[in-house]
């Protein structure tokens, strides 16, 4: 059986996504990806940006074996291996590593329960380089509303699934990271009322 995943939202947002990093990110980077799902997004930035040497994890072993195929159908000198990591564990398991230029997350913080998102700030404040930069992507609410009323139902929805997961304030967001040493510097409105949130590390 074909370990490949994929993702249907992947092919609509990955374009405006890279253009966000690209201007984020310097052209040569050590970049990792957390909650990278099938790992589409991992080979395609990968692929368009050969300055950047991208790691994608994922806890789930299933997303694992997914961005593992989907290496080894398209290999890429600068696509490592995948890692399992937990972004709400207390540890990487990367942190003896070199400090990483960048850390990306995209469409985890609001389908994870708050914790993932405490994980993944204290995460960024370990393995990020001073100047180093935080990237997340989704829906979230602006001073405590909703930006749209699909990201309502999308809300109601998530918390139907567990509800532990819902689309989360900027603001607490914010205050979260800020509590870990980075600096909300931008916020860009994407397709289909998302936002890609970019903060750097002090
Ligand atoms: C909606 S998918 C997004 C996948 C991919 N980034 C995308 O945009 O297609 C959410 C992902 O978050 C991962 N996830 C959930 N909880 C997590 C956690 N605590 N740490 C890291 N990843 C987590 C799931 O395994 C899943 O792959």
């Amino acid at each position: 059986m074909d370990p490949r995943r994929t993702a249907p939202s992947t092919a609509r947002n990955r374009e405006p996504i890279l253009a966000v990093l690209q201007r984020a990110l310097p052209a040569r980077a050590l970049v990792l990806e957390v909650a990278a799902g099938a790992g589409e997004h991992a080979v395609f930035f990968a692929h368009a940006m050969p300055g950047w040497t991208w790691t994608a994890s994922d806890p789930d072993p299933d997303a694992c074996a997914s961005i593992a195929a989907w290496a080894g159908a398209a290999p890429l000198p600068n696509l490592a291996p995948p890692r399992a990591i937990d972004a709400a564990a207390p540890a990487w398991g990367v942190e003896d590593e070199t400090l990483f230029d960048a850390l990306v997350c995209i469409n985890m913080i609001h389908i994870a329960p708050w914790e993932a998102t405490l994980g993944l700030m204290a995460g960024a404040e370990r393995i990020l380089r001073s100047g180093g930069v935080l990237y997340t992507y989704g829906a979230y609410k602006r001073g405590g509303r909703h930006t749209a009323p699909s990201n309502e139902t999308f809300d109601v929805w998530l918390k139907q699934r567990d509800p532990r997961f819902g689309v989360r304030d900027i603001e607490a967001v914010e205050k979260a990271a800020c509590a870990r040493g980075l600096t909300l510097e931008e916020i860009v409105d994407m397709p289909a009322n998302n936002l890609s949130l970019v903060f750097r590390r002090n």
